[in-house]
């Protein structure tokens, strides 16, 4: 399985800091906030990978992670975005370095406490199709400004809705997505949203259309970085006092 790291982006509700550097190169406790998705990759048993980044300062990323040996990886590639397209403009990017793998996708302000290692094998026996993680998310004021799946009363998913008024569960969809190489072909389909990117949320809701569909529910705790100032420093204060990718 490869993986694909999406650290491009505006980083508009991190301002003023990210005016002067990528969002995903802003500390987490006592490292770079990309090192934490790399590391989740890894401990996953992921060692070839893509990071895809963009704006001006795509260049620091090449002197904090090299050729990724340091980070226990085989081999690491890089892409650049031109403009912040949207998640899933940023995934396109990736097509011929993923080719007729399966690929593990992560969002790089994502924070995990525990591996997710266990997604990662059961997508291997899955086969083909999608697999997501979801998190646990009771408060609806947090939910509506996340992706937010609907289940049927046999636990699976019927649709995701992003950033909803009224969240119809109490799961959030974190930004870890298992994908077969179909994917490609799906995000060449989409047409840009109403705020101009192409949704990774019309990715996910193509695969639920076609039934193929999986998730799991993520364990630990689970922090979107790049949500807010407030989120950004929750995430800190729980990554100094517990600590993140714990086997
Ligand atoms: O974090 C989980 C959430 O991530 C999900 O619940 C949502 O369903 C999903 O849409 C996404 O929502 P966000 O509002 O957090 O997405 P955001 O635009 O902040 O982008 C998240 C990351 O994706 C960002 O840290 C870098 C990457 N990205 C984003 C854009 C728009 C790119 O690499 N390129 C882009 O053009």
């Amino acid at each position: 399985m490869k993986g694909v790291i999406l650290a491009g982006g505006s980083g508009t509700r991190l301002h003023p800091l990210t005016r002067i550097t990528n969002k995903h190169l802003l500390p987490i406790y006592d490292r770079p906030m990309i090192s934490y998705a790399i590391e989740a990759l890894v401990l996953a048993g992921i060692n070839e990978m893509m990071l895809v980044t963009g704006g001006t300062h795509a260049g620091e990323f090449l002197r904090l992670l090299g050729n990724g040996e340091e980070y226990g990886i085989d081999r690491l590639f890089y892409a650049y975005q031109e403009r912040p397209g949207g998640i899933a403009e940023a995934l396109g990017l990736a097509e011929r370095f993923v080719a007729d793998d399966p690929v593990l996708v992560m969002l790089a302000d994502n924070i995990v406490e525990h591996s997710f290692r266990s997604t990662v094998e059961a997508f291997a026996d899955q086969g083909k199709g999608a697999r997501i993680l979801l998190t646990e998310e009771d408060d609806p004021v947090h939910l509506r400004h996340l992706g937010v799946p609907e289940l049927d009363g046999e636990g699976h998913v019927v649709a995701i809705h992003e950033k909803p008024q009224t969240p119809p569960s109490s799961y959030a969809v974190t930004g870890i997505y298992c994908y077969d190489p179909q994917v490609f072909e799906v995000i060449g389909h989409l047409e840009p949203s109403g705020r101009g990117e192409l949704e990774i949320t019309d990715v996910n809701n193509w695969y639920v259309g076609q039934g193929e569909m999986a998730f799991d529910v993520l364990q630990g705790f689970w922090g979107d970085a790049g949500e807010s100032i407030e989120a950004y420093y929750a995430v800190n204060d729980y990554v100094r006092a517990n600590g993140a990718n714990k086997s």
